[in-house]
């Protein structure tokens, strides 16, 4: 039976547009792309935050409430006896039309009511701290009519999490100003805080009210404000309570007229001295000129052009012609602008993530790198010396940092053993994308102290030795707390309902659990770091003062040397100790047992180790990797993706921690998690397999999906969600997670440099597609080091690897290296 659809792409405008508002689950997007941020559903529900969605909320919002999706700007019209809403939620009248259009960092909502069409565009114009909401009511009707116009947005009381809790606190706090128009959130400032939002409207208001329990009324619902449904505003004044902003304006438009009004929640910083204009009175200035810049319809249109155009520019870098439109909307729009959205957000704020619980991940963000470097570099490079900057002398380094402080916290734990590696494989991919070396010299601290700086080079080299420092009984390297999979907890040993996972102390000594994921990743970015070494050696030789970061060519000679002596000795370990006979082991446990291993009754075979190995090329010529391959497709596969394990643990075993904990077939216990299928998908790759990596891609790209289960899947088809529930589960296809995801970045890396084949490379773009045998040619623009190449892959025979010449300006060079220069270049690739 076809499944019902709730929208379709727009590939034209960039849009997935939404034309039923009861979709499966709130389906979101992200507005602003730098300080200020929102999230809005398709009901227009969602919050914003300055920075930090934790220690600068400006909006309130509900998690997990009854209905879903509780709370956000909303707009009522009460038009005679009725009220609407543009984005039907909350009074959830019916509408005449709702169209809801989610596009690169902003969100348009049409809904028609009785005549009268209400369609806000909401963004985050560029360098802004202020989110606009242009409202256009348009009279369709050959009457005229006059209309109430409500708007409302909740203040959160700045700290998200103590915002949830504290009320003996909370409710004596909030405190506002009304001035003209515009509605100021001043809690907290008459003492430590500098900061200060605001809700105005380009337009005079009729009324307004700033008291939550006045305006709803203390046992109604935002469905029935008692305000909005008597048509009067209260012009309430919140002293404690929970403050609010509600304009009230009264609109009247002759038959065919529409009118914009310009609503604008901003956000403001004073300087200490600069706080009041006179006793307990707020200096406004800056909020003046805030507003100013938005207060009209000309303004607001340019600033939104500016973002498109912006957008434009962004995704111009990286285009592909395929022929085949589910593939090039995914490269082209989606996926690029999800990689966007996780290298701003991390793990902290979404649906599923209530931006309290997790930060910036040191693993997530170094990972969210590889799908965004090469948007916009100088922004790559900041966050690498960030991520770095928390990490401990001894390589060893706090799982997450916060935004606004940039300070590490041990929140979700520390001490996972594969978080050095990560550092590599960021930066590796910032310097290949830019040729800047000069980011090694960079003068990094530790944990951030002061004084105790190094260069970030030293960093890298610490991370390597953190794993040779850090071996156990089979020279593998030691899990720690976990590797990437976090809830593979060898050494917790919780029986307490009480103890998080994740945090709770860990029994290190005597341990003998070993990781096969950290030895398959130690291989891969050890051989990065030896190539890096190497290059560093050329460089420092070339270079003026004959060194690079405080190092000579010798110095980074015996430093390849070193490493790759250690890359060596882990690849031999992992051939002794890690082969399971058709697999990869995936662990040793605490008492040095097989995790992962056919002699495992549950739990056989795990995908971590299967995709790393492989990427790794650990046993590529005595046919380990395809064994493994093999065996990943027979026992890990089905309909929806590859899922973690096989089979599923259906008991709790305490010498493995949280990953026994889940239910079978969802989150680490047999979940697809969509996060690991690329790293198998690659490994197919790196063995040359296209049909087989192709096919593993389709089944977890979203615009595969959307066609087919929008209903099944639930969360957004726009983009790749944390995890589907996998074979084992009682609705397998279900998708959950949604947006926040090292999928993005995976997916990304996956398909522009391993099936596509386009990869930046110390000396230039590197082109080693692996296709399946159906692609017979495809286009890539791809911008570059300040030259522009225009690159026309062919493959008349379907063959699936191997790159038989390649021709640059008409000239055919040897190798498979497109030397940079700048330019235009016409590029034309036989398979
Ligand atoms: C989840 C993991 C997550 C971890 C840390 C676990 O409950 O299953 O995916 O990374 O918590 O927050
Ligand atoms: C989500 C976390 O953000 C990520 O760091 C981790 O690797 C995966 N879960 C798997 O456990």
């Amino acid at each position: 039976m076809a499944e019902k659809k709730y929208g379709h792409f727009d590939d034209a405008n960039r849009e997935y547009v939404i034309t039923d508002p009861k979709t499966p689950w709130p389906w979101i997007n992200y507005l602003g792309n730098e300080d200020f941020f929102s999230l809005i559903s398709n009901t227009a529900g969602g919050y914003s935050f300055y920075k930090d969605a934790k220690f600068r909320r400006i909006t309130r919002y509900r998690y997990n409430g009854v209905p879903m999706d509780n709370g956000g700007r909303y707009f009522y019209i009460k038009d005679g006896d009725t009220v609407w809403n543009p984005g039907w939620k909350p009074c959830k009248t019916p509408l005449d039309s709702y169209e809801c259009r989610h596009g690169m960092n902003y969100t348009r909502i049409t809904g028609s009511k009785n005549g009268v069409e209400a369609s806000v565009l909401f963004f985050v114009p560029l360098h802004t701290w202020a989110e606009v909401q242009k409202m256009t009511l348009k009279n369709q009707t050959e009457e005229a009519k006059t209309l109430k116009v409500f708007s409302f947005a909740e203040w959160c009381l700045w700290n998200a999490a103590t915002d949830m809790e504290n009320f003996q606190r909370n409710f004596s706090t909030g405190e506002v100003e009304v001035e003209g128009s515009t509605i100021y959130h001043k809690t907290e400032y008459r003492e430590r805080r500098n900061h200060y939002a605001f809700y105005t409207v380009n337009t005079e208001i009729q009324g307004y009210d700033t008291d939550r329990e006045s305006f709803i009324g203390l046992y109604n619902e935002f469905a029935e404000p008692e305000a909005v449904m008597e048509g009067k505003p209260r012009n309430s004044f919140a002293h404690g309570w929970s403050p609010i902003a509600s304009h009230y304006i009264e609109v009247t438009l002759q038959p065919g007229e529409s009118r914009d009004l310009i609503f604008l929640l901003g956000y403001v910083e004073n300087e200490q001295d600069k706080k009041f204009s006179a006793k307990k009175v707020i200096n406004k200035e800056k909020a003046h000129q805030l507003i100013a810049k938005f207060d009209t319809t000309e303004k607001v249109d340019a600033a939104f052009a500016e973002l498109n155009q912006y957008w434009d520019n962004l995704l111009n870098i990286f285009t592909v012609k395929s022929g085949n439109d589910k593939l090039d909307r995914m490269v082209n729009i989606w996926n690029q602008y999800q990689c966007m959205i996780t290298f701003c957000m991390s793990r902290s704020a979404s649906f599923f993530e209530s931006g309290i619980g997790r930060g910036m991940g040191f693993r997530d963000s170094n990972q969210d790198l590889v799908g965004f470097v090469h948007q916009i570099p100088t922004r790559a490079r900041q966050r690498i010396i960030d991520i770095a900057s928390t990490q401990f002398p001894d390589g060893g380094c706090y799982h997450q940092y916060q935004p606004l402080t940039k300070r590490g916290n041990n929140d979700i734990g520390g001490g996972f053993n594969d978080d050095p590696c990560w550092l590599i494989f960021g930066t590796v991919a910032y310097i290949k994308e830019t040729g800047d070396f000069s980011i090694l010299a960079e003068q990094v601290p530790f944990d951030n102290q002061p004084g105790t700086e190094v260069s970030l080079f030293e960093h890298l080299k610490i991370s390597m030795n953190h794993v040779i420092n850090n071996l156990g009984p089979h020279k593998l390297p030691l899990i720690g707390r976990a590797d990437w999979n976090d809830c593979l907890n060898l050494n917790c040993f919780s029986w307490d309902p009480n103890e998080s996972f994740q945090t709770t102390e860990n029994k290190g000594e005597g341990s003998k659990a070993e990781s096969l994921m950290i030895a398959g990743l130690f291989v891969v970015t050890g051989k990065d770091y030896v190539a890096l070494c190497k290059q560093l050696a050329k460089e420092a030789l070339e270079s003026k003062e004959g060194e690079i970061a405080g190092l000579a060519e010798e110095d980074y000679l015996t430093e390849a040397e070193r490493m790759q002596q250690a890359v060596d000795e882990m690849n031999e370990a992992v051939k002794q100790h890690g082969w399971d006979g058709e697999w990869f082991l995936r662990a040793y446990d605490f008492f040095g047992n097989k995790i992962g291993s056919d002699e495992n009754e549950e739990g056989k075979i795990f995908i971590e180790s299967q995709g790393w190995c492989t990427m790794a090329g650990i046993g590529l010529e005595e046919g380990l990797c395809d064994k493994a391959l093999d065996s990943s497709k027979k026992r890990l596969e089905c309909e929806h993706g590859l899922v973690l394990n096989n089979p599923a643990y259906t008991t709790y075993h305490v010498e493995m921690g949280e990953i026994s904990s889940y239910p079978e077939g969802y989150k680490e216990n047999a979940g697809i998690f969509c996060h690991n299928n690329p790293w198998v998908i690659i490994g197919e790759t790196v063995a040359g397999r296209g049909n087989d990596a192709w096919s593993h891609y389709t089944k977890i790209l979203p615009s595969y999906v959307e066609e087919k289960y929008q209903t099944l899947h639930k969360v957004e088809p726009y983009v790749n969600c944390q995890m589907v529930a996998g074979k084992d589960a009682a609705k397998p296809g279900e998708g959950k997670n949604s947006w926040l995801t090292g999928t993005a970045a995976w997916m990304w890396y996956t398909v522009s440099e391993f099936i596509l084949g386009i990869k930046p490379d110390y000396e230039g773009l590197l082109i080693d597609p692996c296709l399946p045998s159906t692609a017979k040619e495809y286009e890539v623009t791809r911008k570059f080091r300040g030259g522009e190449y225009h690159i026309t892959v062919k493959n008349p025979s379907g063959n699936q690897k191997g790159v038989k010449q390649i021709t640059v300006d008409g000239t055919p060079i040897s190798g498979t290296i497109i030397p940079c220069s700048e330019g235009k270049h016409e590029v034309v690739v036989e398979m």
